[in-house]
C-alpha cells in the first residue's frame, strides 16, 4: 500500500473543521425561487443572485425548449472551429446593443470573460491597477497575463491617482474596477476612475457581473447608471446572474472584440454554449426591455429589507445595491449566525476568508424581484431573533 500523496488535503479540511469553517454544499431541491427547498428545509432563499426571478420566468422556459427542439442540445465545438451557430452571434449583437456598443463577445462564464480578456490584452511589459476588492477572476487574469499588479486601497480613487503618478511613462496601463464589488454591494467609483483613465491614457475596464439586470437603462448596468457610454473600454457582463442563464460576454469596440476572437484563450480552447442557453439570454433581453417593473419590483424590496435590517441595528457597510452584508467580523459567528439562520428557515450564506478580509465575515443577503413582503417580513424577524441570541444585535 502506498501512502496517499493527497492526504495534506484532509489535514487542510481537518484545520478548517476546527476553525469552524467547514462548509458543506447545501443542495438546492427544486427550482432556483425566492422560497426554496433546501437540504429538506421549506427556506427563504436570500443566497442566489437570481435578482429578477429569470431563472425560472416563463417566457425563458419556453425559449429554452424551443431551441432543443429546433437546434437540439450542444454546439459541438469550440467557437473558433464549428462552435459558432447564428444564434450566438445574434445573442452577441443584443448584447452589444443593450450595452450601446460597437460589438461584443460571449464567453462560458463571467468568470472566464474577465480572466480570458485581462490575460490576454495584457503582457508581462504591462500594468494593471486594480482595486483591492475586484473579482476573484479579475486577479487570475492578471496573474495570468504576468502583467505588473498594483492594487489600490479600495475604491480610493487618490490612491489610484498617486499609483498612476508613479509609474513609469510610455508603459500599458488597465485600470479596473468592479461595477458593483459582490461581497459588499457598493458600487465602483466609476465617473472618477474613467476621468483618470483619461488623463493617464489607460485602457479602463469594469466588471458589471452584479449590476447587469440590476442597475442603469432597463438593467444596462453602471456604465449607463453613471451615464459613462463610450468611455471604459472593456465592459465585463455576466449572463448567469440577473440574467437567469450561463455564461459572460465582454463587450466594447470592433477592434477589442476581433481580438478576443484570435486571443482569448477560454474562447479559443472551450466549447461554446448550447443553443438553448443562447435563446435563453435574448430571451432575458427582451424581458428586460418589457417587463421594465421587475426591476421596480427588486428595488422595493431592497429598499425594505435594507431599512428592515438598518432598524435591527445590523452592520450593513456601505451596500447600494440588492447586495446586503451582514458583517460580524469574526469568520465563526458568521457561520454560526447563517447555521441558526437556516434552522429558522432563512437561506443567507456565511461568508470568510479569503473571499473577505479575515476580520470583515459577514453573511450576505440578497434579495430578489420575486420575494414576498411576508417572507421578507419573515426573514427579518428571524435575523432580529438570532441576531441577538448570538449577541451580534443588541
Ligand atoms: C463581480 C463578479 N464578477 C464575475 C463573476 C463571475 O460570473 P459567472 O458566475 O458568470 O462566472 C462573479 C460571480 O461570481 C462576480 O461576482
Amino acid at each position: 500500500m502506498h501512502p496517499d500523496p493527497l492526504a495534506y488535503l484532509a489535514a487542510e479540511l481537518d484545520t478548517l473543521n476546527r476553525q469552524g469553517l467547514l462548509r458543506p454544499l447545501r443542495v438546492l431541491q427544486g427550482e432556483q425561487e425566492a422560497a426554496a427547498r433546501v437540504d429538506g428545509h421549506r427556506v427563504v432563499n436570500l443566497s442566489s443572485n437570481n435578482y429578477l426571478g429569470l431563472a425560472t420566468h416563463p417566457k425563458l422556459r419556453a425559449r429554452a425548449i424551443e431551441a432543443i427542439r429546433t437546434l437540439g442540445v450542444g454546439s459541438g465545438s469550440v467557437r473558433t472551429i464549428a462552435g459558432t451557430m447564428d444564434i450566438h452571434v445574434e445573442l452577441e449583437r443584443r448584447l452589444a446593443e443593450f450595452k450601446r456598443t460597437e460589438a461584443s463577445v460571449v464567453f462560458q462564464s463571467g468568470f472566464t470573460a474577465n480572466a480570458g480578456t485581462v490575460a490576454s490584452i495584457l503582457t508581462a511589459e504591462d500594468i494593471v491597477v486594480s482595486d483591492e476588492l475586484n473579482h476573484a477572476s479579475i486577479i487570475d487574469g492578471c496573474r495570468l497575463s504576468r502583467a505588473t499588479i498594483h492594487v489600490f486601497p479600495h475604491k480610493d480613487v487618490d490612491a489610484a491617482r498617486r499609483v498612476l503618478r508613479s509609474l513609469p511613462a510610455g508603459r500599458r496601463v488597465l485600470l479596473v474596477s468592479d461595477g458593483v464589488f459582490s461581497m459588499d454591494g457598493d458600487l465602483g467609483p466609476l465617473p472618477a476612475l474613467s476621468a483618470l483613465a483619461e488623463e493617464f491614457g489607460c485602457i479602463m475596464m469594469v466588471d458589471d457581473a452584479h449590476a447587469s439586470g440590476v442597475f442603469g437603462r432597463n438593467g444596462r448596468g453602471t456604465i449607463d447608471h453613471f451615464d459613462l457610454h463610450g468611455r471604459v473600454n472593456v465592459q465585463v457582463g455576466t449572463l448567469s446572474k440577473a440574467l437567469g442563464a450561463l455564461g459572460g460576454y465582454v463587450a466594447g469596440s470592433r477592434t477589442l472584440i476581433d481580438f478576443l476572437h484570435h486571443r482569448a484563450r477560454p474562447f479559443l480552447f472551450s466549447t461554446s454554449h448550447p443553443p438553448a442557453v443562447a435563446a435563453t439570454a435574448i430571451a432575458a433581453l427582451d424581458v428586460l426591455q418589457e417587463e421594465p417593473g421587475l426591476i421596480e419590483r427588486l428595488w422595493e424590496n431592497t429598499r425594505f429589507f435594507k431599512a428592515g435590517l438598518a432598524a435591527l441595528g445590523f452592520d450593513t457597510g456601505a451596500s447600494e445595491s440588492p447586495i446586503t452584508p451582514v458583517i460580524v467580523g469574526d469568520a465563526a459567528v458568521a457561520m454560526r449566525l447563517s447555521d441558526r439562520l437556516f434552522e429558522a428557515g432563512v437561506f443567507a450564506q456565511g461568508i470568510g476568508f479569503p473571499t473577505v478580509a479575515r476580520d470583515r465575515a459577514r453573511v450576505r443577503t440578497i434579495v430578489t424581484a420575486t420575494h414576498t413582503r411576508e417572507a421578507l417580513q419573515f426573514a427579518l424577524e428571524a435575523f432580529g431573533t438570532v441576531g441577538r441570541e448570538l449577541g451580534v444585535i443588541a
